[in-house]
């Protein structure tokens, strides 16, 4: 057999199908023997009690004779006689024993030689006695001033076996017939079972990066399968959205970087046009230093949200004091903020530590800083403050300013990339990319936290940030 061939029939066999198949197979055959032969033995044993039942009927009759005729023991033969030869065609037999069962007083000619072999003592007042041919119930008389002789009555037990025989030959053609259905039957099962399976395999089979479009059928009979092609949907649109939200981050920087290389390139063609004095190279000398600072700004942003975005702040956490973390900021800032004639404060800071990537956080301090400072006109105030929420074990970082504000419509875009309210509003010297509050976003999710703004236009803003203060910090 070829390769090929061998490994597919591997494979199917291999398959969900042909082992739900196989299981509910081997589980009905299981069951139907199982059930079969109980249903065999059941008859046996209810064919022996019954035997058992009728033959003591009988020793009990014999007894009440011998019981009624004592001492006449012709008298009493002459009723076990009467007794046995009404039961001959059915082959019963009688014996009369004395009370240590050495002697036979009188026994049917029928009556099979002795000894027999014990079966059962019984709990009820009656013992068996038998050999594989025969079956036979003894009682003992017990009448004060009678002799304590054992009677009898006993029958040949092939018809039980006949009996039982019949039933099997009953039995195994239905059986025959089921260990003939249980594969088909369990093959249909496992079709039926595995067809929506194969077609969730369908559909991801025809998913590429590139064609997202497609998901799963949902059934609607809410089982297990309608559950997990509901998640795997779900999972898919959130893919989708990140590979389009990467797509538009990709034409974004590759603009924003456009931009600056433009104006180099064409500050350079122009400078080398023409000779010039050594006032205007040390011109464009500046502009080009201005421009490549704001290069290395923009890639140096890009190169955080990609840390910041791949969760590499999990494998860093350890805990991180707030207050010397805040007071760092507001060092930091000091000399631009009194240059600005913006008041730079920090409130109410809780001396605590928290979980964190202590450089992540101070990058998030510094973006939120960073902007309260530069939207907010001379004489405004910027302030952090920070508080602990016991109920929840999250600390609550806020910056809020009293500057511009920013407006209703403009407030759900502040956390997409290379999103700015109004450039031409910004200072020169303040020229952003739109980054810093997406990094601080992502800083944040990454420490599994929240961030939100609350701003008015014209009073002010302020940032709230929401982190997780970690396991094993009281
Ligand atoms: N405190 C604030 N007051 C008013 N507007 C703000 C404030 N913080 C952010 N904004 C608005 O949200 C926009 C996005 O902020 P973000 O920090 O992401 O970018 P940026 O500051 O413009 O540039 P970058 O941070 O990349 O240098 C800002 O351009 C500004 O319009
Ligand atoms: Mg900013």
């Amino acid at each position: 057999m070829p390769a090929a061939t061998l490994n597919r029939s591997l494979v199917f066999f291999r398959s969900l199908k042909m082992r739900l198949t196989a299981w509910s197979t081997l589980v009905v055959l299981i069951t139907v023997i199982i059930a079969l032969v109980s249903v065999r033995e059941a008859l046996r044993y209810y064919l022996v009690v019954e035997t058992d039942t009728t033959l003591d009927h009988e020793v009990r009759e014999l007894l009440l004779a011998v019981e009624a005729h004592h001492p006449d023991r012709d008298q009493i033969v002459a009723e076990m006689r009467r007794k046995a030869e009404g039961h001959r065609e059915r082959g019963w037999h009688i014996r009369w024993l004395d009370e240590d069962r050495r002697e036979t007083i009188w026994a049917s000619d029928n009556a099979p030689p002795q000894p027999l072999q014990k079966l059962l003592s019984s709990s009820k007042d009656y013992n068996v006695w038998g050999s594989n041919e025969f079956r036979t119930v003894e009682r003992q008389l017990d009448r004060p001033g009678l002799p304590k002789d054992f009677i009898r009555v006993g029958t040949p037990i092939k018809f039980i076996s006949e009996d039982v025989d019949r039933l099997t030959n009953i039995l195994a053609p239905v059986g025959l017939f089921i260990f003939v259905l249980a594969p088909l039957g369990g093959l249909l099962l496992a079709t039926r079972a595995i067809e929506p399976l194969q077609q969730i395999i369908r559909t991801t089979e025809r998913l590429r990066p590139s064609h997202l479009d497609e998901r799963l059928q949902v059934r609607g009979v809410g089982d297990e399968l309608d559950q997990m092609a509901t998640k795997i949907n779900t999972f898919l649109d959130q893919i989708a959205d990140h590979l389009a939200k990467n797509r538009d981050f990709m034409a974004n920087a590759a603009h924003e970087l456009r931009s600056p290389l433009a104006a180099i390139q064409s500050a350079v063609e122009v400078t080398l046009d023409k000779p010039r004095t050594a006032v205007e190279y040390e011109e464009t000398l500046f502009l080009l230093h201005d421009q490549c600072r704001h290069l290395g700004q923009l890639v140096n942003q890009l190169l955080q949200l990609a840390h910041s975005e791949a969760g590499e702040a999990d494998r860093h956490h350890e805990p991180v004091p707030l207050q010397a973390l805040i007071e760092k900021t507001v060092e930091m800032f000091a000399p631009v903020a009194e240059e600005r004639g913006v008041t730079l404060l920090a409130t109410d800071v809780v001396p605590l530590s928290i979980k964190a990537d202590g450089s992540q956080l101070r990058q998030l301090l510094t973006n939120l800083v960073d902007n309260a400072i530069k939207f907010t006109p001379a004489d405004g105030t910027v302030t952090m403050a920070s508080k602990r929420d016991n109920a929840t074990n999250t600390v609550i970082l806020t910056v809020t300013d009293t500057g511009i504000g920013i407006s209703p419509e403009a407030i759900p875009h502040v956390f997409d990339r290379f999103y700015q309210v109004n450039q031409s509003r910004q200072r020169n010297d303040a020229r952003g990319n739109g980054l810093g509050l997406s990094i601080c976003q992502s800083i944040v999710y990454a420490h599994r936290g929240t961030i939100s703004v609350n701003s008015r236009v014209g009073e002010g803003t302020t940032f709230t940030v929401m982190l997780p203060i970690g396991e094993g910090i009281v």
